[in-house]
């Protein structure tokens, strides 16, 4: 019989909805939905009717984390809750006496310092398993490339260069992610995931960081409160590793009209790779081969039973996560993104925040230490 695995969602606005609809593809794996907390009357009200219209049991709904917690009802959290919360929650779960599994959403906090006593408090908790939601590895033309530099195919990897080109930054629930204090700043609330992906590529870890960038264009007309947003929207971020090699992030957040919304290649000593979002498609070449040697592939997953925001990318972080929950009662599992994924895209993205504030470059060891 299928194990059956109670999961509880903090924050349902719009990710922990995309949650709930990711859950619900999960129940013939033993998923089951038991709860959600928030202390916003609407998301809670629109996570219900969706609850309710996907066939879940009605949920317990409760205002905070802590009274879920205190249910009983959950094996597993999942945080999705603004970036300024995920320390306080995370905490609060990690130290609670009954053991509950963690998906938390990236960031896994907006501070280097936040991270590392996140890190700290789960590592006396081994058996929580706790999970960071950098999902672009799970994007299917990212995890093809990531196979194709695996295998060896293009060699010692020397160069990454991610491109986001995007729209801006959503309106969320009292407009929380306007400002650097809740985020923890564009290059920790979103390019987390892009510092990831060069951690995976280079095989490598970062030693600093340079970086310039400003907020140009997006919600100069806004404000909240009687503060202007001061979040960037366009930067370029160079990434040394310490093996030798380099990552560069452009991002652009005022470029709708672009047919992907991210381009990576990746070049190493042998070839090239690319892969294309949402276009799903992968190109690998060789040096000696040269142009018309290059091949075009396109990337799927058939694993993938719902795309929803992220290309799919949800549905199979949620499908890895409770293999591993599941797994662990045979103490063989581990999260596939674990807590030091977490907090070094944290850290690279702290470091590139500051290199932007201050001119000059920025080592990891300075953010790491300096907290
Ligand atoms: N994986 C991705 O690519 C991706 C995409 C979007 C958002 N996210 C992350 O998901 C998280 C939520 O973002 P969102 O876009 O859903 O924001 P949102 O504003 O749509 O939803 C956040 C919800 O959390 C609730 N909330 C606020 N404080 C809370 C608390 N203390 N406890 C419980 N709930 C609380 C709010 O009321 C709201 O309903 C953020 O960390 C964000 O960075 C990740």
């Amino acid at each position: 019989m299928e194990t059956v695995v109670r999961y509880g969602i903090v924050g349902v606005g719009m990710m922990g909805r995309e949650h709930i609809v990711n859950l619900s593809y999960l129940r013939s794996e033993g998923a089951v939905l038991t709860s959600v907390a928030d202390p916003h009357p609407p998301s809670l009200n629109l996570a219900v009717d969706l609850a309710l219209s996907l066939q879940f049991p009605p949920l317990q709904v409760f205002k905070g984390h802590r009274e879920l917690l205190e249910s009983g009802l959950c094996d597993v959290v999942v945080v999705s809750s603004p970036n300024m919360t995920h320390f306080e929650i995370l905490m609060d779960i990690i130290k609670h006496p009954r053991p509950h599994h963690v998906l938390v959403e990236k960031p896994l906090c907006t501070t280097v310092q936040d991270c590392k006593k996140v890190v700290k408090a789960a590592a006396k908790r081994p058996e929580i398993l706790v999970q960071v939601g950098l999902e672009y590895r799970y994007m299917p033309p990212v995890a093809k490339l990531i196979e194709i530099v695996q295998s060896g195919t293009i060699g010692q990897i020397k160069m990454v260069s991610i491109r986001e080109h995007r729209f801006p930054f959503l309106v969320k629930v009292n407009n929380w992610n306007r400002f650097n204090a809740n985020t923890g700043g564009t290059l920790v609330e979103k390019c987390c995931h892009f510092f990831d992906l060069m951690r995976l590529f280079t095989v490598a870890n970062p030693v600093r960081v340079m970086a310039s960038g400003s907020i140009d264009v997006n919600h100069k007309d806004e404000i909240y409160d009687g503060k202007v947003p001061d979040i960037i929207d366009n930067a370029y971020v160079i990434v040394e590793f310490n093996n030798g090699s380099r990552g560069m992030l452009d991002l652009c957040m005022f470029a709708e009209g672009s047919k992907n919304e991210q381009e990576i290649s990746v070049v190493g000593d042998i070839g090239k790779g690319e892969a294309f979002v949402p276009e799903s498609i992968v190109r690998v070449g060789s040096r000696s081969d040269g142009r018309p040697g290059v091949i075009t592939v396109e990337a799927q997953d058939k694993r993938i039973k719902y795309e929803g925001l992220h290309h799919g990318s949800s549905y199979l972080e949620h499908l890895d996560f409770l293999a591993a929950v599941k797994a662990q009662s045979s103490s063989d599992g581990s999260p596939a993104v674990d807590l030091n994924d977490g907090l070094l895209s944290v850290a690279i993205g702290v470091a590139g925040q500051l290199s932007i504030k201050e001119g000059r470059f920025v080592t990891i060891d300075e953010v790491l230490s300096a907290y």
